[in-house]
């Protein structure tokens, strides 16, 4: 693991971000935990991308499918075929398995030792439903989420009387028994999907791919992520999924490389057309001037913990010479966790100015009551100022409240902005009301007295 990847997994282990699974066990195959701030920042990405697809769009529905789905669906969809397979390498001295893609040259990357000839593997997780476990009974945990929606066409669009063309959004989990899960929450067996088909006339279905490419991309970078992390790369015929007319990845740059965070697909009419052959229903449309065909879809798909892994790194900052100006810190690095507003777990940090003050104690703890109903909270007294906020900016807090003892007096409040440092002071009756304006992007500076 190169430098700056070991320090963002630490961090995130550190503040409650990220936790290997079942630790105390050893872990588990390169599955994750999220923590308390971890859970809050990928609430807030998911809200962001529903948003974005419900609100900001429209023609838009949600769906929430189940995971375990009649295993019909994996054949219609090609899941269960060659299609969905990694080729497969065995190094015949340490054992280690590598995708055929990642094998550079002729031996294994590890070892050196000498390699199999490559076999197909499919990505499929197997379960069984009910109590005896035979081949009548096998399952299988959905490898991606798009194919409750294709199974569910008929009922949404009979339900909510659509017409073409519009869109299905979803979140959910999804597995995949990846040979080589690896770099950190990057690949993973177990994640989760934010994916949209858009259903389109099939003469339109380019259009709207280059139409869903821009828009994805201007939600990247709305969110903070900078041009020059992003790229996007076109997959040649042999690289598309099997499902894919036209595909192209979404990639950032992490601290590894690049890595792609989503998937754009022209997914034609495969998905609507096996589905109508395996399962007898008719799932073409048809319009009001009669024409009759199978809609095509655009797929957007983005991986949840991937993009918050981009996130996260995009946030990630180093400042030399202490930001908080506390002797202790002075020559010392600090961390500045830079997430945008919308996505930071924790928007508001209490602090008491000093801990041996019981009035000032009791106000900051007054003050935490009003503010906590209205915005996610963190209450802190402990170590010094200085070391309070460098913790706050470490988890990317957007502003800290500091109860003094000028707050007795006047019933005032400092407000210090996590990226500025600078510092205002607010009464506290308007405090719940400033916040909103900061959170909703007002210029800080001008909500308050400036302390100089
Ligand atoms: N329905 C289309 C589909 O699943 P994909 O390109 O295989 O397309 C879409 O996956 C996104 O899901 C990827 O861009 C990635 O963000 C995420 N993803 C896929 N496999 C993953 C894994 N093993 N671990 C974490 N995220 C994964």
């Amino acid at each position: 693991m190169n430098d700056l990847m070991e320090k963002i997994v630490s961090l995130c282990k550190r503040r409650g971000f990220v936790y290997p699974s079942s630790e105390i066990y050893g872990g588990f195959a390169n599955i994750y935990d999220f923590g308390p701030l971890g859970v809050e920042l990928k609430n807030n990405l998911k809200k962001a991308w529903w948003e974005e697809m419900i609100k900001n769009h429209k023609d838009i529905v949600g769906l929430d499918a189940a995971i375990l789905m009649n295993p019909r669906v994996w054949k219609a969809s090609g899941h269960l075929s060659a299609g969905f397979a990694d080729e497969l390498l065995e190094c015949k001295d340490c054992r280690k398995r590598f995708k055929l893609d990642e094998i550079k040259e002729d031996k294994c990357p590890e070892c050196g030792g000498k390699l199999s000839e490559p076999r197909k593997f499919n990505l499929m997780i197997k379960t069984f439903i009910g109590p005896v476990e035979n081949e009548a009974a096998v399952a299988y945990l959905r490898p991606e989420t798009c194919q409750g929606i294709y199974v569910n066409f008929l009922n949404v669009i009979n339900s909510m009387r659509l017409k073409i063309p519009f869109g299905m959004a979803q979140i959910g989990k999804a597995f995949r028994n990846e040979i080589n899960p690896k770099s950190f929450i990057f690949r993973t067996r177990e994640f989760e999907q934010m994916e949209m088909q858009w259903f389109c006339r099939p003469n339109e279905a380019d259009k709207y791919f280059d139409y869903w490419k821009e828009e994805r991309l201007k939600w990247y970078q709305k969110l903070g992520i900078s041009k020059e992390n992003l790229r996007v790369s076109e997959a040649p015929k042999e690289k598309r999924a099997h499902y894919a007319k036209r595909q192209i990845d979404i990639e950032y740059h992490f601290p590894f490389g690049w890595g792609e965070i989503e998937g754009i697909h022209n997914r034609g009419d495969w998905d609507l057309k096996n589905h109508s052959k395996y399962s007898g229903k008719d799932l073409s449309y048809t319009e009001e001037g009669g024409d009759k065909y199978y809609p095509h879809v655009i797929e957007t798909s983005v991986g949840v913990e991937r993009s918050l892994f981009a996130f996260l790194s995009e946030a990630y900052q180093e400042v030399e010479g202490g930001r908080t100006t506390t002797t202790e810190s002075a020559k010392e690095v600090e961390v500045l966790l830079k997430l945008p507003k919308s996505l930071a777990p924790i928007k508001v940090a209490v602090l008491p100015l000093v801990k041996n003050k019981p009035e000032i104690i009791k106000k900051a703890k007054e003050v935490y009551q009003l503010l906590n109903p209205h915005f996610m909270c963190q209450y802190d007294e402990v170590g010094s100022i200085g070391r309070r906020y460098r913790r706050m900016d470490e988890i990317g807090v957007i502003v800290s409240a500091t109860c003094d003892f000028q707050t007795l007096e006047e019933n005032t409040i400092t407000l210090r902005e996590r990226d500025s440092m600078k510092q205002i002071r607010v009464e506290i009756s308007k405090l719940q009301e400033i916040i909103q304006k900061i959170l909703d992007g007002e210029e800080f500076l001008k909500l308050g007295e400036i302390v100089k």
